[in-house]
């Protein structure tokens, strides 16, 4: 059964190869444009004229959040798959508590986007969502969201703004369960993007790893498996929300 697909953060990174993907397989995609005057997503919409919808979208703007909804509205009677992407990594949050070096307006950037924009998104669109027959949210969140599994001392704008989402998951989770919702969040792996170059040369990916790092992938990698992954996501089901990597295997909250 063909499907209803919308994808934040959809102009390049894994947002776009997610939008490529679902589109190629014959599903009905809105994806979000963020970038004024940028070509992959022209391009894929003009291979896709019937199936794939642009909607101008910043999820860290209430006001684009709600227009992009009603944009959707008027096309869509319900969305399966809301695939939340769009998010920053604002590098000069680096330094740990003994430094002075904390920027706490990119922190507040890095909230407002990553974990409060994935809100916004959610709480206009749930109503989509849960008139379908998947009812699925997925949030992209990551191993820096990881309590449990921190070893950091530094990155704490992006590394508490996934924990948010995380607690973001469980929250939504509770509310959507008794009316058949489901919300996942997925760590996509160390990915060769934007957010991923900034902290790699890509001229040397796949060589040395920064310690606890198991892998370099490409967006279109992770596309394809959360693509595979999100075909079954009632196996991941528990009480709380699957937080998993890209393999489907899981990871400390
Ligand atoms: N890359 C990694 O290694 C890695 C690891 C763990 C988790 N993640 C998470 O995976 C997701 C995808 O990351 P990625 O590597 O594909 O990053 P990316 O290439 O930087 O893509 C992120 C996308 O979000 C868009 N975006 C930024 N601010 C936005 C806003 N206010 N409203 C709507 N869209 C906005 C970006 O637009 P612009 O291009 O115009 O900025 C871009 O298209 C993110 O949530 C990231 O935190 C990534």
């Amino acid at each position: 059964m063909k499907k209803t697909v919308f994808i934040t953060g959809a102009d390049r990174g894994l947002g776009f190869e997610l939008a490529r993907k679902y589109a190629e397989s014959g599903d009905r995609v809105f994806a979000g444009r963020f970038k004024k005057n940028w070509h992959l997503l022209d391009d894929l919409a003009a291979r896709f004229p019937d199936t794939l919808h642009v909607v101008p979208l910043d999820v860290g703007n209430s006001e684009s959040v709600k227009a992009a909804a009603e944009f959707t509205k008027g096309r869509t009677r319900s969305i399966d798959i809301l695939i939340n992407v769009a998010g920053v990594w604002l590098s000069a949050d680096t330094g740990t508590i003994l430094d002075d070096g904390f920027d706490y307006d990119r922190m507040l950037t890095e909230f407002n986007v990553n974990a409060l924009g994935t809100l916004r998104v959610t709480q206009a669109l749930i109503g989509l969502v849960l008139e379908s027959y998947e009812k699925l949210v997925v949030n992209l969140s990551s191993e820096a969201g990881s309590i449990g599994g921190c070893a950091k001392d530094g990155q704490p704008g992006y590394c508490m703004s996934k924990a948010a989402v995380n607690m973001q998951s469980v929250i939504v989770l509770n509310a959507i369960r008794k009316h058949g919702g489901n919300v996942m969040d997925i760590h996509p792996g160390w990915m060769l993007s934007v957010i991923g170059k900034a902290t790699a040369d890509p001229d040397e990916a796949f060589c040395e790893m920064p310690e606890g790092v198991r892998y370099y992938v490409t967006p279109g990698q992770v596309a394809e498996n959360i693509f595979e992954l999100l075909k079954n996501p009632e196996r991941f089901n528990s009480d709380e929300p699957a937080f998993i990597n890209s393999f489907g295997e899981r990871l400390k909250w």
